[in-house]
């Protein structure tokens, strides 16, 4: 039997030389605990000495070997080469964002440079005097920031925002990470004016999407211990949140919802109990609509609903439900949350001692908010917490059998667009799109790289609508350099990103044909028929 190799193909660039980078094909023996970095090294030692790349440590600790392995960044003495991974070729680039100074060794000096503009040291109250007493720092109060303090300022975060693929000037994830370091150290008394600092140089840019903390090689939850610690702080110092992150939490406050009441919400166009089937369900549940999807997107809630009665779910929709508070938690204004979360969770944990203990969500956000913060928000108010919460599609594939009977073949020919906060969820891509690969028909094209941000999130789309919609066009884009019209998701707010662009270009007299297809809409219209009648 052939011994098994590793096919790798690098970049090689040569400013001096060469206009344009091209990839170089290469190979090296494989054996158990392989890592890209030991790949690499055999190449340089036996096939090609001018192979440029960074490496020092060999262990995940100095940062230094960086790179874009499959367009993902990381670190590659930490990356073991897997079978999945042997399965094809592993392509290798440098660090996105940054000039090549050779191959795969790039010039971290923008880097750095962010990171200084936070002030990445203590700064103290000068009038003072320093005494050796004074200067003692508690170990348990320094642990608050031990988690920021394990960024070995590799690059890899920032390689892969999405902020920064569309705007420069973006501070980027690790200079986040640094000022909430310096802004939690004790003995540092310049917390507030830190996120002011941040504020300017685009705190708020940021669309939560968690790019950043999937390529960190140190697992820091840069997005909510560091994202939205930072502008928690900002709040409290009084400059945040921003003007137009202040109407969403007004609307939210006086109404119950992110977007004002238009026209009838879902809630009231059906019964707060449905069930239009005969015989007995497979399963009851309670379906928590989320304010687009009850506010504005009414005919989406019609097909979760519809694709829910096709396969003999009993539902009960709450009449009371309110927001899911997220746009509380995605801008920093945690301390308005507590009605939001006792309103819900009352609701729920009655429905849950009627013995209705599933919970689905139909908003990607409303999924992440009731999974990763309502469990800590419980706790820290004292509240049970009895249910348990699913997502729509996890629920189709998970807890329920399916009914692909009745599907209809339906062309349509497109690329899903995976939300990142199904992704928060943990819930994989594959879920939805092994869901609708059970559709007679549909032709999926694949993502070059799963991630991109539609630039909705985290408060971006009110406070920067250009920025948001210079995401939304390039995620666009990316689906037709693939070849496709169509993009297909689960999530509202995706949704109206994508909408509002294609929306601009029509009326800009631009003719784009391009299509956004709500995930459950088509699914529904698969089954052909739809059992449900509005009220
Ligand atoms: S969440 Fe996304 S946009 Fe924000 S810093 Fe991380 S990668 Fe950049
Ligand atoms: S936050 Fe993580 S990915 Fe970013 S520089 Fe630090 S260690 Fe690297
Ligand atoms: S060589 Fe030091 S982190 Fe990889």
């Amino acid at each position: 039997m052939a011994a098994k190799e590793v096919r790798l193909s690098v970049l090689r660039f040569d400013p001096q030389r060469d206009e344009r980078g091209h990839y170089d094909s290469y190979s090296a023996p494989f054996r158990q605990n392989l890592t890209v970095l030991d790949a690499l090294n055999y190449v340089k030692e036996e096939v090609d000495p001018t192979l440029s790349f960074r490496q020092a440590c060999r262990a995940a600790i100095c940062g230094s070997c960086a790179m874009r392995m499959n367009k993902r960044s990381g670190l590659a003495c930490r990356t073991r080469i897997t079978d999945e991974l042997m399965s094809d070729v592993i392509v290798l680039d440098p660090l996105s964002h940054f000039k090549v100074i050779r191959d795969l060794v790039v010039d971290l000096e923008p880097f750095y440079e962010r990171m200084n503009q936070v002030e990445p040291w203590v700064i103290r109250d000068n009038a003072v005097a320093v005494t050796e007493e004074g200067m003692k720092v508690d170990p348990e109060a320094l642990m608050v920031s031990k988690e920021m303090r394990d960024c070995i300022t590799c690059g890899a975060c920032y390689s892969d925002c999405n902020v920064l693929d569309v705007e420069s000037t973006f501070l980027g994830p690790q200079a986040i990470v640094s000022a909430l370091r310096w802004a939690k150290d004790p003995r540092d008394v310049n917390r507030v004016a830190r996120a002011d600092l941040a504020i300017e140089l685009g705190l708020y840019k940021c669309p939560v999407d968690q790019e950043c903390e999937f390529a960190c090689p140190k697992d820091i939850r840069i997005r909510r211990e560091a994202i939205e610690r930072l502008r928690e702080i900002a709040v409290e110092g009084g400059h945040a949140p921003l003007p137009e992150h202040k109407r969403l939490i007004n609307s939210v406050l006086t109404t119950g919802g992110v977007v004002c009441v238009t026209s009838k919400p879902a809630t009231e166009m059906f019964p707060e109990y449905i069930k239009d089937f005969e015989g007995e369900p497979q399963a009851t549940i309670v379906l928590f609509l989320g304010c687009i999807i009850n506010r504005r997107k009414q005919s989406v809630a019609k097909a979760i609903i519809n694709i829910l009665q096709m396969n003999r779910v009993a539902v009960y929709l709450p009449r009371k439900a309110m927001c899911c508070g997220s746009p509380f938690m995605r801008v920093g204004q945690r301390s308005s949350i507590k009605p939001f979360v006792e309103n819900n969770f009352r609701i729920f944990n009655d429905y849950a001692a009627k013995g209705v203990t599933d919970v689905l969500t139909s908003c990607s956000g409303c999924n992440s908010t009731f999974r990763h913060d309502f469990p800590v928000l419980a706790k820290e108010f004292g509240i049970p917490m009895d249910f348990k919460v699913y997502d729509v599609g996890e629920y189709m594939v998970d807890k329920i059998e399916l009914n692909t009977r009745d599907l209809n073949e339906t062309k349509i020919k497109g690329m899903y667009h995976y939300p990142c906060h199904i992704r928060a969820s943990g819930l994989a891509e594959k879920i939805y799109i092994d869901l609708m690969h059970r559709i007679p028909g549909v032709e999926l094209a694949k993502v070059p790289r799963s991630g991109y941000c539609c630039g909705g999130g985290g408060g971006v789309r009110a406070a920067f609508p250009s920025l948001s919609d210079k995401l939304a066009l390039r995620r666009i884009e990316i689906a037709q350099e693939s070849g496709v019209d169509t993009l297909i998701t689960n999530c509202p707010f995706c949704v109206m990103s994508f909408e509002r662009v294609l929306e601009q270009k029509e009326k800009a007299g631009e003719r784009i044909d391009f299509r956004i297809v709500d995930f459950y809409e088509m699914f529904s219209e698969a089954y052909g028929k739809s059992t449900i009648c509005d009220i």
